[in-house]
């Protein structure tokens, strides 16, 4: 007698839009549910993943409420990508240990105590790893009984056409578990060429008839001739003296550098960051047009597919809100490359893995 194919589903912790959702959608795992406390997050995630989403917040979610959310007989992972802000780079030097979001690392770790999922994942910035609070996480699953293993990653190796790099964590009770190795030598890199090239130039501020979300914002005079004189790669260091702020004349080193730049045709992009939609705040200008890259084509330098749905019909475009929502993301591509090492863990333990679809019907509530 063959044994039935075990399924695989996930809970997504902090889910956002669905970046992380995506991904392992894309490598076979079912999504049970997501759960952030962002209403802005619920249309995009009900929409494109098709599962239910709890508008909650993760401190308040019982141990029960979440144990509820796996359909039983499944091999249960339990996706926690806390938000990154108290780890990041920009932040080095700043206290962050007092902030509302530095213990929510800790409230994966009750919830990963309560239910003991087989799996655990998370994605954060790299210097989360030496945080007493993520080495704290990891003793924990230790002692619980988990095999862990976590490294820092640079996402072109996994398809993400996005110069960018996040600590990946995953943790197993059934047995040794890696974080796979993106497959893809540095020749292989996806560049922004291949994933925006082709789609239709848009002008300073408009945005195209047939895709609300490709749309840039306004560059006023002073920088739309800013950026008139910038050239890919190239830095405000080539402009004429009197298009130079202030802090420009003072500013020396690579960060002041790259504000106020175009982007490279063949090369992955600058890391898309919650503000990818503002010129000022980066690498951001197009490689070619003379304006910032729109909310699309930051969403598709972070893997998204081209038609992912972030705002309801009748809402608004929001700039701010978007970018959030698309920089915090989890890359899709780098998701599903964790989903992938994740299913074919569970096969070498358990036997054959269900493959699972995304649901035909979007669930409300
Ligand atoms: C790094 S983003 C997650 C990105 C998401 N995993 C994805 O792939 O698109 C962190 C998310 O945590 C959410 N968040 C912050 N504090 C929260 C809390 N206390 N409870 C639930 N969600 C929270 C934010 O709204 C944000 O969407």
């Amino acid at each position: 007698m063959t044994a039935r194919p075990v399924e695989i589903s996930a809970v997504d912790l902090f889910c956002g839009v669905g970046g992380l959702s995506h991904g392992l959608q894309d490598a076979g795992i079912q999504v049970a549910a997501g759960v952030d406390l962002d209403p802005d997050c619920d249309y995009p995630y009900r929409t494109n993943i098709r599962a239910p989403f709890h508008e909650r917040d993760v401190r308040d979610l019982t141990v029960d409420e979440l144990a509820a959310m796996w359909p039983t007989g499944a091999v249960r992972v339990l996706a926690g990508c806390a938000p990154c802000q108290p780890f990041s780079s920009y932040r080095r030097g700043v206290d962050t240990s007092k902030e509302a979001q530095w213990p929510l690392v800790d409230e994966v770790r009750r919830l990963v105590e309560g239910t003991l999922p087989e799996i655990v994942t998370m994605e954060n910035v790299p210097r989360i790893g030496s945080t007493p609070i993520f080495k704290g996480f990891v003793a924990r699953l230790r002692e619980l009984g988990y095999r862990v293993d976590f490294a820092s990653r640079y996402c072109p190796a996994y398809g993400v056409p996005q110069h960018r790099r996040r600590m990946v964590l995953v943790a197993s009770l059934l047995g040794d578990i890696v974080v796979p190795e993106g497959e893809r030598a540095p020749a292989d890199y996806i560049t922004v060429r291949q994933v925006i090239g082709d789609l239709p130039p848009v002008g300073n501020g408009e945005a195209h008839p047939g895709d609300r979300l490709h749309r840039s914002r306004t560059l006023n005079d002073r920088n739309l001739e800013r950026i008139r004189q910038s050239t890919p790669g190239g830095t405000w260091e080539e402009w004429p003296e009197e298009l130079r702020a202030p802090c420009h004349r003072k500013a020396s080193g690579a960060t002041f550098r790259n504000v106020y730049a175009r982007m490279v045709w063949d090369e992955p992009s600058p890391t898309i960051t919650t503000l990818a939609h503002n010129f000022g705040a980066g690498r951001f200008g197009h490689p070619e047009q003379d304006r910032p890259i729109t909310l699309r084509e930051a969403a598709i330098l972070q893997s998204f597919p081209e038609d992912y749905e972030f705002v309801a019909p009748d809402d608004r475009v929001e700039f701010a809100s978007l970018g959030r929502l698309i920089g915090n993301a989890v890359p899709p591509r780098l998701a599903q490359a964790v989903g992938k090492a994740i299913v074919e863990h569970v096969r070498a333990v358990k036997g054959p893995v269900r493959k699972a679809s995304r649901s035909k019907v979007v669930p409300v509530g």
